[in-house]
């Protein structure tokens, strides 16, 4: 006889659906569409756990279909479990929508008549607000100024300080957009753990960690150390 099921949380019940409907995870490169948490690295790792977990949330965070519920084993209205949490300052649902939609839009206001290469950031901060940038070109080149970089600065002249998440656009269609060693370090004066999503035109993206991005860095604290 076959036993009842357990009830699984809405985040088991997440992460289940995703192993059980979604294809397996590109071997390389980790092309997303925009409602999709990056896949495991590694199925056995504790981190790919997390992040199998994490994804499970991202679709129920977006809401997903009776028929995906019935799949994940949740009813409409169940409510005896807690609402998913997302993972510690990673934004979810329709706050990453719009952090991603911000940053194209950003895109739009790009001054590239030298480069021809329009650049769009949208940073979200710790209180939940969202500051755009776009890159400033200078006939004088060298005083160019980076999409990351302004909406960085739009933020802090603003009184903003603790950040929780970066979206770049570009309009490359076939390679997501990374951030130059410069901005990188200014990103890294605000603390090593946080989110960059990396997208390309098509909003498609990954999404790394700040200290994946600028390993070994120096920071503020550094200072302190002599
Ligand atoms: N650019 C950015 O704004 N962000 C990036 O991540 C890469 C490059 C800008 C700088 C310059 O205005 C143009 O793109 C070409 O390098």
């Amino acid at each position: 006889m076959r036993l009842p099921e357990p009830m699984l949380s809405r985040k088991d019940a997440g992460a289940r659906f995703l192993a059980e409907m979604l294809p397996p995870a590109p071997a390389a490169g980790m092309q997303l569409s925009p409602w999709a948490a990056p896949p495991p690295r590694d199925a056995a790792s504790p981190r790919a756990r997390r992040e199998i977990q994490d994804a499970g949330e991202e679709i129920f965070n977006r809401g997903v279909s009776g028929q995906d519920r019935q799949v994940a084993g949740m009813e409409e209205g169940d409510r005896q479990h807690p609402a998913p949490t997302a993972p510690p300052g990673r934004p979810h649902g329709d706050k990453l929508q719009l952090l991603l939609r911000r940053s194209q839009e950003a895109k739009h206001s790009a001054y590239c008549p030298y480069s021809r290469f329009p650049v769009g950031a949208a940073l979200l901060t710790a209180g939940g607000e969202i500051f755009s940038g776009c890159n400033v070109e200078n006939a004088c080149y060298s005083l160019g100024v980076c999409a990351e970089r302004t909406a960085i600065l739009k933020a802090i002249s603003e009184g903003h300080t603790s950040f929780r998440a970066m979206a770049i656009a570009s309009d490359m269609g076939d390679n997501f957009i990374v951030p130059c060693g410069a901005c990188r370090q200014v990103m890294r004066e605000f603390g090593t753990d946080w989110d960059i999503y990396l997208t390309k035109a098509d909003g498609t993206y990954i999404v790394k960690r700040l200290e994946e991005l600028l390993p070994l860095s120096f920071g503020p604290e550094d200072l302190k150390k002599v």
